[in-house]
C-alpha cells in the first residue's frame, strides 16, 4: 500500500472513529440517541473492513470494545497513588458527629457534595496523552491487578479524552439492572446479583466475556494529575463529564445536617427505583483547599465519608446444617453460619426451607452464600456466592435429630412421626398452646414443660388441666406462690376465645392473624371441623396447602380424641363476638403497627382494637404500612416511618380515633 492510500485509509479511520464514538456517547453517557442502529452498523463495518485492509487499528477505535486476547493471568499492579477507602457512618448520629467535628475545626460551615455511593467494583484508570493507557483494579488500595482489557470493553469508558495531561480517574465498574435481567432471561448460568456480576466480568481473563455484559462506568474521583488544579468536588464532577464520563446523574451541595438528613431520607426511597445499585452516599467537603488542610488518617482522608444505608443482603460462609425438629414434627435445616453483620444485627444462623431447597439452590458445606434478612423476618439463604473444590455435600437425614425416629419423607418435607414420643415436637407444641396469643396460661417456660415432660410425663392439651400442686412442687424452685399463680393462670385459661383456641391447637401454618378469620367465619370449633378443603380455600388467607393442614388435622383421630376431651371436659370457648366493623371507622382498611409502649393499653389490647376496627395490625413497617401507632420508647419502626413519610400515630391521637367505653 502507497503513502498517500494509506494516508486517506487512516484519514476516514480517523473520522469514522469519531462518529461512531460520538454516537456511543449520545446514547449511553448522554441517553440520547443522534443515530439509529443502521447507521451505527454502516460506519462500524466500513470501520473494520478499514482496520482488515491496513492492518492498522487506531488506538480509540470503538473496534477494541469487543474485547481482545485471552490473558493467563492477572499482573499485579502498584497504583502510583494510594487508593484510600472511606470511612463509614451508619446513622444519621455519626453523620452529624462528623459534620460537627468539621465544623469545630472551621468555625463555619462548609459546603458538602453529596453523591451516589455506586456498589460495583472500583477500578482506577489512567490516561495520558489523551488515550486510556491502563485500567486497574483498586484491590487492597496499594496494589491492584491490571485489567486494561477489560476495562476498555466498558461501553462508557472512552478510550480517548480531550484532556492530554497525566491523569489517574477513579469510579466504579456497575452493570445496570435491566443488563443483569437481559442476560438472565437466556443465560444458563444465571448471575446472582449485580455487584457479583462486574466483579466476575471484569476479574475474567476472557475480556470478550466482558464485553458481552454490556458494563458501565461511573467516575467519581481524580487522583493524580500533576499538571491541573481544581477548586472544588463540583468541579471534578463537571470536569470529568466533560471529559466523556457518566457521573451517575446526582450531585447536591448541602449547606447543613438539616439539608442532608432530607438528601438521605429522599435517596434511600428513590434508590429502589434506580437502575443500577447504590449501597450509599459519599458525602464529601466541597472545597479542595479545606480537604487539603483536613488531610488524611492511616486509611482514611478525613473530608469524606460514606453513608451506609441498610444492607438487606450480604454474603457469608456456611459452616454447618442443624436439622431441627419443629412442633408439627416438620423437620427443617438450620445453616449455620460464619458471624455477619446485617441490617445492624449479627447474623449468625439463617433458614433454608427443606432439604428439597438445599438441592435447588445446589448449596454445599463450606460455600460463601448470599443472605437476606427483610423486615424484620428470620434471614434465609438465596443461593450460592461462590463454592470451593474442599466443599461438602449436605446430605438427607434419615433420623429425627431429637427421638432417632426414622423420618417420613413426602418429597417436599421431611417428618418425625413420632408425635407422642418426640420431646421437643411435643415441648414447642405445649409452649405454643400455652402462649400469649393461644390459651395465655402464664408461668410455663420451656424449661418448665420439659421437665413436666421427662418428670410426670405431660405431653397432651388436656394434661395441663390435670397438673396439681403437688406434681409442680416436685418441680425444681416450684414455691407456693409460683405454683398457685400457675393454678390459676390455668383456671383463668378455660375462658378462651375461639380464634385463640384455633390458634393454640398449633396446625402447621396457622398464625393468629388467620386463627381469627377462622373464628370469625366459622363461629365454633364443631363448624370447623365440618370445613371441607374447597370450603376452607374460600377465605382470604387460606391457600391449598394451609386447607390441607387445617383439614388434616382436623381430621386426625388422636386430634379429634383431644379436642373432643378438651371441649367436653375443661374449656368454655367463646366464639367469636361479632364485631360491627362499618366503614366509617378511622381504622377501616388501614394497616397499622404498633411500636414502643403504650401508657393505657397493652399491646395486644390495642391491636385488638384496631382489628374490631376494621384494621389490621402487623408487626413490620413497609411501604404499604398506613399508620405507625408510637408509644413510649420507639425504636428503629419509628425512625423508618418517617424515613417512608407514613402517618405517625401518638397515644393522645389514638384515643380520640376509638369508641369511648
Ligand atoms: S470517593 C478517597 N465517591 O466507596 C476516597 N468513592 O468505601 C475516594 N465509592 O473504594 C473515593 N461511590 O470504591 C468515592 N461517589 C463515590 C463513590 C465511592 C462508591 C467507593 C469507592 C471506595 C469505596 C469506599
Amino acid at each position: 500500500m502507497n503513502e498517500p492510500t494509506k494516508n486517506k485509509i487512516i484519514q476516514r479511520m480517523e473520522e469514522l472513529t469519531k462518529l461512531i464514538n460520538k454516537a456511543s456517547y449520545d446514547y449511553y453517557v448522554l441517553d440520547n440517541p443522534t443515530i439509529s442502529d443502521k447507521e451505527w452498523d454502516n460506519l462500524y463495518y466500513e470501520l473494520l473492513d478499514l482496520e482488515k485492509e491496513s492492518g492498522i487499528v487506531l488506538p480509540d477505535s470503538p473496534s477494541k470494545k469487543v474485547g481482545g486476547e485471552v490473558l493467563d493471568k492477572f499482573k499485579k499492579v502498584t497504583h502510583r497513588i494510594k487508593l484510600l477507602s472511606l470511612a463509614k457512618a451508619q446513622s444519621s448520629d455519626e453523620i452529624i458527629d462528623w459534620v460537627t467535628r468539621n465544623q469545630n475545626i472551621y468555625k463555619h460551615q462548609e459546603e458538602y457534595s453529596v453523591e451516589y455511593k455506586f456498589d460495583g467494583l472500583s477500578l482506577s484508570l489512567s490516561y495520558n496523552n489523551g488515550l486510556l493507557q491502563s485500567a486497574q483494579t483498586r484491590g487492597n488500595g496499594i496494589i491492584g491487578e491490571d485489567v486494561t482489557e477489560q476495562v476498555k470493553t466498558i461501553r462508557t469508558v472512552p478510550l480517548k479524552i480531550p484532556y492530554t495531561g497525566e491523569i489517574d480517574i477513579q469510579g466504579e465498574g456497575i452493570i445496570k439492572l435491566s443488563e443483569l435481567d437481559k442476560y438472565n432471561k437466556t443465560a444458563t448460568e444465571k448471575l446472582k446479583n449485580a455487584r457479583n456480576a462486574v466483579a466476575g466480568a471484569i476479574r475474567n481473563l476472557d475480556p470478550k466475556i466482558t464485553a458481552k455484559r454490556n458494563l458501565d462506568f461511573f467516575a467519581y474521583n481524580i487522583n493524580f494529575c500533576p499538571n491541573k488544579t481544581f477548586k472544588s468536588q463540583e468541579e471534578i464532577s463537571n470536569f470529568l463529564n466533560n471529559q466523556g464520563f457518566l457521573t451517575g446523574s446526582f450531585f447536591k451541595k448541602v449547606h447543613n445536617i438539616d439539608e442532608l438528613n432530607n438528601i438521605i431520607n429522599e435517596i434511600d426511597i428513590k434508590r429502589k427505583n434506580l437502575d443500577f445499585l447504590i449501597d450509599g452516599l459519599v458525602i464529601k467537603i466541597n472545597n479542595l483547599k479545606v480537604r487539603e488542610e483536613l488531610g488524611f488518617t492511616e486509611k482514611f482522608p478525613r473530608w469524606a465519608i460514606a453513608y451506609k444505608f441498610e444492607a438487606e443482603e450480604t454474603s457469608t460462609i456456611l459452616n454447618d446444617i442443624t436439622w431441627q425438629v419443629g412442633r408439627t414434627g416438620k423437620i427443617t435445616p438450620v445453616a449455620e453460619l460464619d458471624p455477619t453483620e446485617l441490617c445492624g444485627v449479627t447474623i449468625k444462623r439463617a433458614t433454608l426451607n427443606n432439604y428439597n431447597d438445599i438441592m435447588r439452590k445446589k448449596v454445599k458445606l463450606g460455600d460463601r452464600v448470599f443472605i437476606r434478612r427483610s423486615n424484620d423476618v428470620i434471614p434465609e439463604i438465596l443461593s450460592v456466592a461462590e463454592t470451593f473444590e474442599s466443599s461438602k455435600n449436605i446430605t438427607k437425614p434419615i433420623n429425627c435429630p431429637c427421638c432417632g425416629a426414622v423420618l417420613e419423607d413426602t418429597d417436599t418435607e421431611l417428618y418425625c412421626p413420632n408425635h407422642l414420643g418426640c420431646r421437643t415436637q411435643i415441648v414447642l407444641k405445649l409452649t405454643q398452646f400455652t402462649s400469649r396469643n393461644a390459651m395465655n396460661i402464664e408461668g410455663l417456660s420451656v424449661k418448665t414443660l420439659e421437665q413436666l415432660y421427662d418428670k410426670f410425663d405431660i405431653k397432651t392439651f388436656s394434661d395441663i388441666y390435670k397438673l396439681s400442686s403437688s406434681t409442680l412442687s416436685n418441680l425444681e424452685g416450684f414455691k407456693d406462690k409460683k405454683i398457685s399463680n400457675i393454678l390459676s393462670s390455668i383456671e383463668n385459661s378455660k375462658s378462651v376465645k375461639l380464634s385463640n383456641f384455633i390458634y393454640a391447637l398449633g396446625i402447621g401454618n396457622i398464625g393468629i392473624k388467620t386463627a381469627k378469620q377462622l373464628a370469625k367465619h366459622y363461629k365454633s370449633i364443631q363448624n370447623l371441623q365440618k370445613a371441607s378443603i374447597p370450603d376452607l380455600i374460600v377465605l382470604d388467607d387460606i391457600a391449598e396447602i394451609t386447607a390441607n393442614e387445617i383439614y388434616h388435622y382436623l381430621h386426625d383421630k388422636i386430634n379429634i380424641e383431644e379436642i373432643n376431651e378438651l371441649v367436653n371436659n375443661h374449656l368454655n370457648i367463646i366464639n367469636e363476638s361479632s364485631v360491627n366493623i362499618t366503614n366509617d371507622s378511622y381504622f377501616y382498611g388501614k394497616k397499622v403497627v404498633l411500636t414502643g409502649t403504650l401508657k393505657n393499653f397493652t399491646r395486644q389490647k390495642a391491636e385488638e382494637i384496631i382489628e374490631s376496627l376494621g384494621g389490621t395490625s402487623s408487626t413490620s413497617v413497609t411501604s404499604q404500612t398506613n399508620i405507625v401507632l408510637v408509644g413510649e420508647n420507639a425504636g428503629s419502626k419509628l425512625e423508618k416511618a418517617k424515613k417512608l413519610g407514613i402517618q405517625i400515630m401518638y397515644e393522645d391521637e389514638f384515643l380520640t380515633k376509638i369508641p369511648k367505653n
